[in-house]
């Protein structure tokens, strides 16, 4: 059996939680918080056999755990994640991976000096429909990539989290993760902030943020949206010279649609699990890389997680 143990029992952790329970192989092993009641409430209702941690360094220390899963605020990663590291535990972490840059290279480096595996939850990247318009792409059935638009909005204004910038909070490091994590995949790590736009709350952060990339040679042009203030239709599209591919949810792909140049539908494919259990892929690919002696997965490496966090950086940099 694979041991996961999940550090912060919040809104993400529960549905993890459930994912994990359907996953081959894979149970919580244990479950952390700051609350002994709050761990206790959590295991009984999502994950029954796991032992119970009060403080997350509990967790981190604790025998027989393959992997630690990190679903605490933004601004906590780093230190949770160093926390584990420093115990010799495996980590799977919440986007946005890191605060900046800097915190994603020390990340990187206590693990690599133990040989540890890390990994950032993007979860879009490990799913199925994602590798498949990344497939399309690679086998030319759009021709030469020109264009790539993305949009990504939740009403979630009245979460406390997204509202504080302590805990960084706004719709950037929430929501743009997402849509720049797709500009990457598409174009690669060879990219670059053009301009970006935001509404700020009177907290200071970013309410809504539209903004584009591009390709280091210019040749690929990204323009995104994102917005904690309404639902919005969360479409993406990638228009190459010979055709194009929608994607209907870029944050959980549940169909991609390989159009002609004049929008004749050549292929369509539409997502196998529900938009809960698509946590189950990335839970897969962590088992599987750590059963494999890797210290990183595939579908999102650490260069590019590496690169995000520079986009991150220059986007946030760029706000006016
Ligand atoms: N992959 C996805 O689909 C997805 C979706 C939503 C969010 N996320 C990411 O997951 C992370 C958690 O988001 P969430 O929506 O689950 O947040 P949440 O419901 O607020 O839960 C965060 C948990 O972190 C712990 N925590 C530690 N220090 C805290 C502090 N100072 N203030 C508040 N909580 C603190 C708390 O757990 P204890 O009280 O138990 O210690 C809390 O329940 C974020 O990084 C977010 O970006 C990912």
């Amino acid at each position: 059996m694979f041991n996961i143990g999940i550090l912060g029992c919040g809104n993400i952790a529960a549905k993890m939680a459930q994912a994990i329970s359907k996953t081959k192989d894979c149970q919580v092993a244990g479950v952390a918080s700051r609350e002994r009641s709050r761990a206790k409430k959590f295991a009984a209702a999502y994950c029954p056999d796991a032992k119970v941690y009060t403080g997350y360094e509990k967790l981190a220390a604790a025998k027989d755990i393959d992997l630690i899963y990190i679903a605490t605020p933004n601004s906590y990663h780093y230190e949770h994640a160093i926390l584990c590291i420093k115990e010799y535990k495996n980590v799977l972490i919440e986007k946005p991976f890191a605060m900046n840059e800097g915190e994603a290279r020390s990340i990187f480096s206590e693990a690599k000096n133990r040989n540890l595996f890390v990994c950032e939850a993007m979860w879009s990247s490990f799913m199925p429909l994602h590798l498949q318009m990344l497939e399309w792409i690679k086998e030319g059935r759009i021709g030469q990539v020109k264009y790539i638009t993305g949009d990504l909005g939740y009403d979630l204004t009245e979460v406390p989290r997204l509202n504080d910038p302590v805990l960084g909070g706004g719709a950037y490091l929430d929501l743009g993760v997402y849509t720049s994590n797709l500009a990457i995949s598409v174009i690669g790590n060879d990219i670059r902030v053009g301009h970006a736009y935001s509404k700020r709350l009177s907290t200071g952060c970013d309410k809504e943020t539209f903004y584009n990339l591009e390709s280091g040679d210019g040749s690929v042009i990204g323009s995104f949206f994102v917005t904690m203030g309404a639902d919005t239709a969360k479409d993406g599209a990638v228009i190459g010279e010979e055709g194009k591919i929608k994607i209907t949810n870029i944050n959980n792909y549940r169909k991609i649609t390989l159009l002609t140049k004049d929008d004749q539908v050549v292929e369509e494919k539409e997502a196998e699990l529900s938009i809960d259990d698509s946590y189950i892929y990335e839970i897969e690919a962590c088992r599987d890389a750590i059963r494999n002696g890797l210290i990183q997965c595939t579908e999102m490496p650490w260069d590019k997680t590496y690169k995000l966090a520079q986009l991150n950086d220059n986007i946030r940099n760029s706000m006016n």
